[in-house]
């Protein structure tokens, strides 16, 4: 043997020998010597730890890591580029998860997002510092983000500025379904009555618009007219900024970031009077940025995250809604007969009406929003905290994989991965019971989800009543949804998996045009 390939021999066996050490050490030894330490899911690269697998499908793996631990449903642990996250998935301890708001940091992950989001890492400080001062605003002197935190609740759940935003988005929604609308918007003739559209794009730009100038004065699309069209881009590769890496290609992402940010440092430079029609809150947190005297970069940066997280996820959820219905002719005439007393031929919507007398399309949309809002919940773990028996270790993240909630047999039955539009209608248990968590919970219980919750059934019962909407031919393939972890919120659907849809302006609805304008 020559020199080279005995050196060469030996450093392979030396390695070998330091990887068997690693393993037996971090499988074997450490669960001995930490045995309340969740404990790791084996893996066999160290560092790189589930990396690929965790961008691959992360689903998969959650699945695979409660099969390995004998679904006893105890936290355990995966790395992820070099971090250890504690992975939950016992709906009770996923409670204690959310409820813990002391030593289970949602501000320690928001500090994550505000960075990705574009805010200087250096001026973090101020965001959380308690003005000198206390105003009329603000008499408790709370930090700018417990601040806007306390802002969205006052102004998302219901009372009169939610009214009033709603009032907003029903009256974008009626404009922005109008036939004439529709197809200027696609560049279609508007004389023919009847289009093919992709699902998924009708959805996006109706939906993200209607948000906009719910929130937003008109204003904001003469500053950047291409903002509702590079939200999906946007949100679909959000998640390159949160795991930032030098291995992604960023490039994309964050070009769309800087042209969001610069469409924010003009609107929120603007003098109120040219701002008119903006939501109450958003008035309130630029005051708030000017009177604490926030730098304007940081308060661009967080007025692109007020309109991403208004944004993000209506549509996609509305995509799989409809999906389902066009999928279902029974369905989607019982849904039309339960929804069609709340749309005029003109557009106009009964939002009391949808929320209140529509079973069918509440059980619809919980069941959809159970199947595709799947993704993980986040913490910062601040310091040692004990849940179920085991301690999660101070510094490290934890997670709940939510898709393990709601995939729960033993509350949503054997049949728990089908989609059965009734279910939720048949047992009303089931919105509340710890296991079904699209909306997050405790402090963070997500403040937009009656806003969701009403814009989504208005734009699914608009569609159905004012249009006849069907699946295009040739016969298509239900869409399939991206399983990865790279979707944040409500799954997107795989690209390329849209659907082509068939819509047409039923003869006696010509009086559409004089209300829908
Ligand atoms: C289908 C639509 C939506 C879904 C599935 C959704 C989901 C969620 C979830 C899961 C959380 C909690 C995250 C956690 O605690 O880990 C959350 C928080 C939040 N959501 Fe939503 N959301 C939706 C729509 C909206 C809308 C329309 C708005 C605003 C207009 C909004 C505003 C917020 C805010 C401000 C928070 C943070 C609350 C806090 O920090 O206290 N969401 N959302």
């Amino acid at each position: 043997m020559s020199d080279a390939s005995y050196v060469g021999l030996a450093s392979i066996s030396s390695l070998l020998g330091l990887w068997i050490a690693w393993w037996l050490y971090r499988f074997i030894l450490l669960r001995r010597l930490r045995p309340n330490d969740p404990p790791y899911l084996p893996y066999l690269l160290p560092c790189l730890g589930h990396t690929g697998r965790f961008f691959q499908d992360s689903h998969q793996l959650m699945a695979r890591g409660v099969k390995h631990f004998n679904d006893t449903r105890e936290p355990f642990s995966i790395v992820i580029l070099g971090k250890t996250y504690s992975v939950i998935t016992s709906p009770l301890d996923a409670t204690e998860f959310y409820s813990n708001t002391v030593t289970l940091s949602w501000d320690g992950f928001l500090n994550h997002t505000l960075h990705a989001f574009g805010v200087s890492p250096e001026r973090l400080d101020v965001l959380w510092a308690q003005p000198t001062e206390a105003t009329t605003l603000n008499p408790h002197r709370k930090c700018l983000i417990h601040l806007t935190q306390d802002l969205y609740k006052q102004h998302l759940l219901p009372g009169p500025t939610f009214s009033g935003l709603i009032d907003k988005y029903k009256a974008s929604l009626r404009t922005l379904t109008s036939w004439k609308r529709i197809t200027e918007r696609h560049h279609l003739e508007t004389s023919s009555s009847s289009h093919c559209f992709s699902l998924y794009d009708l959805c996006a730009t109706i939906m993200i618009d209607a948000t906009q100038l719910s929130l937003f004065d008109p204003v904001l699309f003469a500053i950047d007219p291409t903002m509702t069209d590079n939200m999906r881009t946007f949100t679909d590769q959000l998640w390159k900024l949160m795991y930032e890496s030098k291995m992604l290609d960023s490039k994309e992402i964050k070009t769309l970031r800087e042209k969001y940010t610069r469409a924010f440092l003009i609107y929120q430079r603007l003098p109120k009077e040219m701002r008119k029609e903006e939501a109450w809150i958003v008035t309130a947190l630029i005051d708030q940025y000017k009177t604490l005297a926030i730098h304007e970069d940081d308060s661009a940066a967080m007025l692109v995250m007020v309109y991403w997280t208004g944004d993000a996820n209506a549509y996609k959820l509305a995509f799989w809604i409809l999906s389902y219905i066009l999928f279902d002719k029974h369905l989607h005439r019982a849904l039309v007969t339960e929804t069609s007393v709340a749309v005029q031929d003109n557009g106009e919507i009964d939002m009391d009406y949808l929320a209140q007398s529509c079973p069918l399309l509440k059980s619809v949309y919980s069941e959809a929003l159970r199947l595709r809002k799947r993704d993980l919940a986040f913490r910062k773990v601040e310091s040692d905290t004990h849940i179920a028996g085991k301690v999660l270790r101070g510094g490290n993240f934890a997670l709940v994989p939510v898709c393990q909630l709601h995939d729960d047999r033993s509350v949503f039955g054997s049949d728990a991965n089908r989609f059965d539009p009734s279910r939720f209608e048949k047992n009303n248990q089931l919105t509340g019971c710890t296991s079904f968590k699209p909306y997050g919970g405790g402090k963070t219980y997500c403040p937009g989800r009656f806003f969701a919750m009403q814009e989504i059934f208005a734009f699914v019962a608009v569609m159905l009543n004012r249009y006849r909407v069907q699946l295009d031919f040739p016969v298509q393939e239900f869409p399939r949804p991206d399983e990865s972890s790279l979707t944040l919120g409500v799954s997107r659907p795989l690209p390329g998996q849209d659907l082509r849809v068939n819509l047409t302006r039923p003869v006696d609805w010509g009086s559409e045009e004089a209300g829908g304008q």
